[in-house]
């Protein structure tokens, strides 16, 4: 047999002996989910789908469609929702990374398995390699893709250690073995917490039909693949090394953009005037301009936004068109056309959406002035 294409994963059908009696070459798909709504990023998820909130100035959902495209997969069936068409407008037709884009709607957020469901035209019969829109794993999949088209098994799990597995799905393992998953257990059998990139064989479509929905009225991929295992179906495991992310919480999106920030190479693509200081790893992109400022790296400053008297420490990244006057900001994320104007104190470890405009008024009365979005967090001191 000739060794499988880039791309391609071997599948073998056998006789009920277990005898191969024949060998096809397919093609890998991907499938991005990105139908949730993003309850615990509210208010930003108000008025944008999560996946779409930059992390280095960068969309969530692109790493997603970079790691798919890395490990040779062109054909991605994209799940969406309520945001279809903001995710459409940013990712197209897929052209920008070289794929062949898919949108597949999910009349509601109903789960994982769910999703598989409602993506069973688009999968038909091809293994495929389904990658959560929110999660960022930072050594990729190329590994753990190539492994699964070279092997035999019926799906392929990745696993991290965190310190807070109640708040994911966990594995229970007997040495290498997946002996069982469970969705946000209470009390976690262990701290290997499932990772969003999953690799399956057409049966776990089988398998998402065969369940029923948890108690958070989700047909759940955990409990779809623990029917795997219950029915003699070869489930394997690896525990990633590198970092991964969930960035269904604000301090997680915070910590995510921390983590790709380390790894910044330092460009400076607009202006910079003589009284400034650049420290450390800093990007400023083009049309960007920082005047009578300091920038202490890894931080990012987006295209034509305005860093004036002010600081910009390490942590940060600011979006496109955002205007920073008189303001100390750090460990935190500005999205486009905000302005940060005359803050008192330094701006930490905040998550600031799109069209904000926070400034000090010198009007009297002198009062606290908010208009803020349902689910808003204000902290004053
Ligand atoms: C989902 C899965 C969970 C997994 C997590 C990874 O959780 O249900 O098993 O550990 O993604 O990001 P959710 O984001 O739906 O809470």
């Amino acid at each position: 047999m000739p060794p499988p294409r880039a791309g391609a994963v071997t599948v073998a059908f056998r006789s009920r002996d277990g005898h191969v009696i024949k060998c096809l070459s397919m093609e890998l798909k991907g499938l991005i989910l990105s139908g949730g709504e993003g309850t615990r990023l509210r208010p930003i998820t108000h008025t944008r789908a999560k996946q779409l909130v930059p992390v280095a100035n960068k969309p969530i959902l692109f790493y997603g469609l970079e790691a798919l495209r890395e490990a040779g997969i062109e054909e991605i069936g994209i799940i969406v929702g309520d945001t279809e068409e903001e995710i459409r407008e940013a990712v197209g037709d897929g052209s920008q990374w070289g794929v062949k884009v898919t949108y597949i709607r999910q009349e509601a957020p109903l789960g994982l398995a769910h999703a598989v469901l409602t993506a069973a035209d688009f999968l038909g019969e091809t293994p495929f390699v389904m990658y959560l829109g929110d999660n960022l794993i930072k050594e990729g999949i190329v590994g753990f893709v190539d492994e699964f088209r070279g092997k035999q098994v019926d799906a392929l799990i990745l696993l991290a250690h965190v310190a807070e597995p109640q708040r994911f799905g966990v594995a229970r393992l007997d040495g290498d073995k997946v002996v069982g998953l469970v969705e946000k257990p209470k009390d976690p059998p262990s701290d290997l917490a499932l990772v969003g990139a999953y690799m399956f064989r057409p049966v776990i479509l089988e398998a998402s039909r065969a369940i029923k929905p948890s108690w958070r009225n989700e047909l759940e991929i955990t409990d779809a693949i623990q029917h795997l295992i219950d029915e003699g179906y070869h489930v394997e495991a690896h525990v990633i090394r590198g970092w991964w992310k969930d960035t269904g919480h604000l301090e997680d999106l915070l910590e995510a953009n921390c983590m790709v920030l380390e790894d910044l190479e330092p460009l400076c693509a607009g202006t910079v005037d003589e009284e400034s200081r650049i420290l450390g790893r800093v990007v400023v992109e083009e049309g960007a301009e920082v005047i009578r400022s300091t920038l202490r790296g890894p931080s990012m400053v987006g295209k034509g936004s305005r860093i004036v008297d002010s600081y910009v420490g390490p942590f940060t990244s600011i979006y496109y068109g955002v205007t920073v006057e008189g303001s100390e900001l750090e460990h935190s994320i500005v999205m486009e056309n905000s302005t940060i104007r005359n803050i008192p104190g330094r701006i930490e470890d905040s998550l600031i959406g799109k069209n904000v405009e926070i400034a000090r008024s010198f009007d009297r009365p002198k009062t606290f002035r908010f208009m803020l979005g349902d689910n808003s967090r204000v902290g004053l001191i």
